[in-house]
């Protein structure tokens, strides 16, 4: 990974705290504490690779600034607002998230609904008050719908909660890995290639593809880190998917199986971006951070 993608990486992180912060509710308005928690879950902290996938696809296509913070902003407050919910005690039951306390134990657990709540609406009004063509900006609310509800990350979850203790077949562990993580990323690079224009039916089928590679890798690696990192590495508790018998690319394939795995998809991410030359050189140096990373 080059220098050059660290500096562009950290600029974009630093660039979303500011923007995220701009566009959450103000904490001195009431209810304080609601927008307090809303801070919470979502500044400070996380790896930001939906808003990094946002910034890459839309530097593709031109997108102009204020449509790509737009596009990132909405999509890091639904990916918040999985996280906190994620986290419930009805869900996964996890105190540690993003190296800090989940949002239910620092403050309780009707709070932390509300905060998920609010950031799904918020999510929505932020992509709802941008200045994209009328057309565009529809197709960018739709998407991002869908990769949210019941057919996308809330459809994941679901199968996540019914699998728990159950022996998946590889299509169905698939599948609820696309639908819970994957969908969302794809949603990142869409929602940030149609800040810049309308697509033509192949770059949308080639970034169709590369979305789709990355979205499994991402989980695949996910499953991997929760079973071979340490909780102080990740910011959040490792071993919880053995200790709560989830289904995993690791429970299910084995450590080496899922790693070769990931490596594939890292190599069908940099096929599908053929297409676009080098331009498309941050979406493939996403693709590698997603596969190698360490946390
Ligand atoms: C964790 O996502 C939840 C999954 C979808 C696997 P991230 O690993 O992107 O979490 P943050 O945003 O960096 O905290
Ligand atoms: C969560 O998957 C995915 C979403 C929040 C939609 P995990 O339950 O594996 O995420 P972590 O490991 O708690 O971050
Ligand atoms: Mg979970
Ligand atoms: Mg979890
Ligand atoms: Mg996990």
């Amino acid at each position: 990974m080059s220098g050059d993608f660290s500096a562009w990486q950290r600029a974009v992180q630093a660039q979303m705290e500011q923007t995220l912060k701009n566009f959450l509710p103000a904490l001195e308005h009431e209810p304080k504490v609601l927008h307090e928690a809303m801070h919470y879950a979502v500044l400070d902290g996380g790896k930001r690779v939906r808003p990094l996938l946002v910034y890459a696809a839309g530097e593709l296509f031109d997108a102009n600034a204020d449509a790509m913070a737009r596009a990132a902003a909405a999509v890091e407050m639904i990916h918040a607002y999985s996280l906190v919910h994620d986290d419930m005690p009805c869900m996964d039951d996890d105190d540690l998230r993003r190296g800090k306390a989940t949002v239910h134990k620092k403050y309780d657990e009707a709070t932390a609904l509300l905060v998920g709540d609010a950031l799904q609406a918020q999510a929505f009004l932020v992509l709802a008050e941008g200045t994209v063509e009328a057309s565009r900006k529809v197709a960018m609310l739709s998407r991002l719908a869908q990769a949210a509800g019941s057919h996308g990350m809330c459809g994941g979850q679901a199968i996540d909660c019914a699998a728990v203790g159950q022996a998946l077949t590889l299509q169905e562990l698939e599948h609820m890995h696309n639908l819970k993580t994957g969908a969302l990323l794809e949603a990142a690079v869409m929602l940030g290639a149609w800040a810049g224009k309308t697509l033509l039916a192949a770059e949308s089928l080639a970034l169709h593809a590369y979305s789709q590679a990355i979205g499994l890798a991402f989980q695949v690696v996910d499953d991997i880190l929760d079973a071979t990192a340490d909780s102080a590495t990740l910011g959040k508790t490792a071993g919880k998917d053995a200790a709560h018998n989830k289904p995993t690319y690791v429970s299910l394939l084995g450590l080496d199986a899922s790693l070769a795995l990931a490596e594939k998809l890292r190599q069908d991410a940099h096929s599908a971006l053929l297409p676009f030359g080098d331009g498309a050189t941050r979406l493939r140096e996403l693709a590698d951070l997603i596969v190698q990373r360490k946390a």
